[in-house]
């Protein structure tokens, strides 16, 4: 790699961008000998490996010890929404991105279970569905990587992870659409739904935040927050679905290879709704 440039060092993982074959790109080196950080990085490797979706960030090359993405130019989407609260179109747009993105991990047997907006690249431009890139597979649950490599090593953040996350569940497809209806919420609100995220996830309280932005994304919102996992749509697809549909009715675009909600891919029973690792 030309022109190395290190972003961050945490945690025995050296984040670098810089050049390679002639294309900017993002690199995570392994730094340390210590054995459980090694296996999380080979798991995120293998887990990055197996997607292939272009709202999912492809991975260029993978050695024991690097991992090779391409440069997304547009920041995160934590960076966009520190401007400010996002408009419905552009809040519901993303959503919708990252809804594509995570039916197709779905369908590939995995769950992020780190959605969330530092998760979220965007490519320059306007906010549409297909700026969105999602990226970091280190939480992430591979039905055919049985391996539990995050017992109490490493949390996701309170605010966008499921309650039965919480207590412990890995690999069931709906914590993910709990995150996503978390963090269409913060960019339609300039805030997550309780400020005591914590508490809310032991069960102490039900403080939500007024729901944000128009009316006719309510329902989307209320369904995929729900505590019980049983009462959020049963797929990326339906919930996609949905929100597809709200646009609709709002006067949104819906254009583009989000037209027909349910391509092929995602229609693919990947994973059984419920099944937990
Ligand atoms: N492909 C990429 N292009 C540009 N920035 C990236 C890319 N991948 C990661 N980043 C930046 O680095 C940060 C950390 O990367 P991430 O994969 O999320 O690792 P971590 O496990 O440290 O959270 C991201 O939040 C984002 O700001
Ligand atoms: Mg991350």
């Amino acid at each position: 790699m030309e022109h190395p440039r290190t972003v961050a060092a945490r945690g025995g993982v050296l984040s670098e961008t810089g050049e390679w074959r002639g294309q900017n790109v993002f690199v995570k080196t392994l730094l340390t000998a210590d054995p459980d950080v090694r296996e999380r990085f080979k798991h995120e490797g293998q887990i990055a490996a197996m997607l292939d979706h272009p709202l999912v960030v492809p991975l260029l090359a993978r050695t024991p010890t690097q991992l090779l993405f391409p440069f997304i130019p547009g920041g995160t989407l934590r960076d966009l929404a520190l401007c400010g609260p996002m408009s419905a179109a552009e809040a519901s747009a993303v959503a919708m991105g990252v809804l594509h993105a995570t039916a197709h991990l779905h369908s590939r047997g995995v769950t992020h279970q780190d959605l969330k907006p530092e998760n979220v690249l965007l490519m320059r431009g306007p906010v549409q569905a297909d700026s969105v890139r999602v990226i970091d597979f280190g939480m992430s649950h591979a039905r055919t990587l049985p391996l539990d490599i995050h017992s109490g090593t490493r949390m996701g953040t309170p605010h966008f992870m499921a309650p039965e996350q919480f207590k412990g569940v890995r690999g069931d497809p709906r914590s993910d659409l709990y995150s996503v209806a978390v963090l269409m919420f913060d960019c339609l609100a300039g805030h997550p739904p309780y400020e005591d995220a914590l508490g809310w996830l032991v069960g102490i309280h039900e403080r939500r935040a007024a729901l944000p932005g128009p009316a006719e994304l309510h329902p989307v919102m209320l369904a995929a927050l729900d505590r019980d996992p049983s009462g959020r749509h049963n797929s990326a697809a339906e919930m996609l679905q949905q929100l597809c549909a709200v646009r609709r009715q709002l006067g949104f675009s819906v254009s583009g290879p989000y037209e027909s909600a349910l391509s092929p891919d995602i229609t693919t029973p990947g994973m059984t709704v419920g099944e937990t690792a």
